[in-house]
């Protein structure tokens, strides 16, 4: 009896302790935890209860003349043909920046290989890099100056090689991403709106070609449409913070939440989708810069929603193991891995190792053992690794 009391006591006592370390914890950071709890709480009930997305629509339809001003742009490099004449299953946009040639061709000679693509896995995929206007020339590096060749000359080199480089005449820079994003709708719909499925990506992801084809042949013979799947955001707040890269002013978005929308760093769209977010981009209002929550606000007018891949891996990184290559589509953040990750993630020894139930046994577990940390870790969700 006495023993007992004793043990509850010291237990209280620890449970009195903790709570209070735990409210000085709270205290002390409450007011950057108010504020994030308060605008998640607030634009999760915003998007749960008030349902205000039809007054999204309406407010930011615009007339057709002045929806033109964010689509007149010249092109400065362009493929009219790309796609005439093929079956093209998949048309890949890599938004790119002028000066990220090294990406390129990174991905060239890995996973955008058109040639590798249509040989190893039998299907046309067309990849393609959307970009704007390099900066005037005082931006230049010395060297290029000296040398007389201004990004734009460089550019209409490397396009002469490869062929794959679709150029607009807006100055490149992230807060014109929504102009880039309303480029390549616009560019399908004149140039390709007979592809299956349109990607759109970051030139910083590694996407697993021969999952992300089957994948989509799969989708395709189901004939599956109002098709948009990627990592998807719910309820997300505008960030309000003038600090912040995303940050949106009250006058440019007004309400409390996005409509939910995919991670911009790589997404997948059916053509009809793609041919209808072509449509609305030529009623709305398109300022708002922040490119991938405009393709919210575009596919909320047509009455789309998105669906969750848990192998889009959105702003996340895939972990390196030969259990998740046999299943992701996307990750993010590769820039000087890319050539390695292709070689191992498209290693035939990945496919023997992973299959039957030995080798699925044992990736679960491996699986588990990657994605299912007790703290945040970004990269797949833990469920992916009980599929
Ligand atoms: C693309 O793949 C083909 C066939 O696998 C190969 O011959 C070619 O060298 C590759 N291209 C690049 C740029 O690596
Ligand atoms: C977007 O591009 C237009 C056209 O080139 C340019 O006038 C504008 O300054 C750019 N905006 C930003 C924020 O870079
Ligand atoms: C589009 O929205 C911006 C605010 O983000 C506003 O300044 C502009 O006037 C709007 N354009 C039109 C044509 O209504
Ligand atoms: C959005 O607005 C457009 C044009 O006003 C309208 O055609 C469309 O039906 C609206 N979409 C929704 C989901 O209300």
């Amino acid at each position: 009896m006495y023993m007992n009391l004793r043990r509850i006591r010291r237990c209280q006592c620890v449970q009195l302790m903790t709570t209070c370390l735990v409210l000085s914890v709270v205290m002390v950071c409450w007011e950057p935890l108010d504020s994030n709890v308060v605008s998640h709480v607030k634009s999760y009930s915003f998007r749960y209860l008030v349902n205000g997305f039809t007054y999204i629509n309406k407010s930011l339809t615009i007339p057709r003349e002045q929806a033109r001003s964010f689509s007149n742009f010249h092109y400065l490099l362009d493929h009219p043909d790309k796609c005439v004449g093929k079956d093209v299953l998949l048309l890949l946009f890599v938004k790119t920046s002028p000066e990220n040639i090294e990406r390129r061709n990174a991905i060239r000679s890995t996973w955008g290989n058109e040639t590798y693509i249509q040989t190893a896995l039998g299907v046309t995929v067309k990849v393609v890099f959307a970009l704007g206007a390099p900066r005037t020339k005082k931006w230049e590096p010395s060297w290029s100056k000296r040398s007389g060749v201004g990004s734009q000359e460089r550019l209409i080199y490397e396009d002469r090689i490869h062929g794959d480089l679709i150029q607009q005449d807006f100055l490149d820079s992230f807060h014109n991403l929504t102009l880039k994003l309303i480029m390549q709708f616009h560019w399908m719909h004149s140039r390709c709106s007979h592809a299956h499925f349109l990607m759109t990506a970051d030139d910083d992801i590694f996407v697993h070609m021969p999952n992300l084809v089957s994948y989509l042949q799969d989708v395709s013979s189901r004939g599956v449409t109002d098709f948009w799947i990627g990592r998807v955001h719910r309820g997300a707040p505008p960030i309000r913070s003038k600090d912040s890269k995303y940050y949106v002013p009250f006058e440019m978005y007004q309400w409390m939440s996005y409509p939910d929308y995919t991670a911009g760093a790589g997404y997948v769209v059916s053509r009809d989708v793609a041919d209808r977010i072509y449509q609305a981009t030529l009623t709305l209002n398109a300022s708002l810069y922040i490119d991938d929550v405009f393709m919210g606000i575009c596919a909320n007018a047509i009455g789309v929603s998105p669906q969750e891949h848990v192998y889009f891996s959105g702003e996340g990184k895939s972990p390196y193991h030969l259990c998740i290559y046999n299943q992701m589509m996307t990750s993010h953040g590769h820039v000087e891995d890319i050539y390695d990750l292709w070689k191992a993630a498209t290693d035939p020894q990945v496919k023997q190792r992973t299959s039957g139930l030995k080798g699925r046994l044992y990736c679960m577990a491996v699986k588990i053992s990657l994605l299912c940390k007790p703290y945040f870790f970004n990269t797949y969700p833990c469920k992916a690794a009980f599929l």
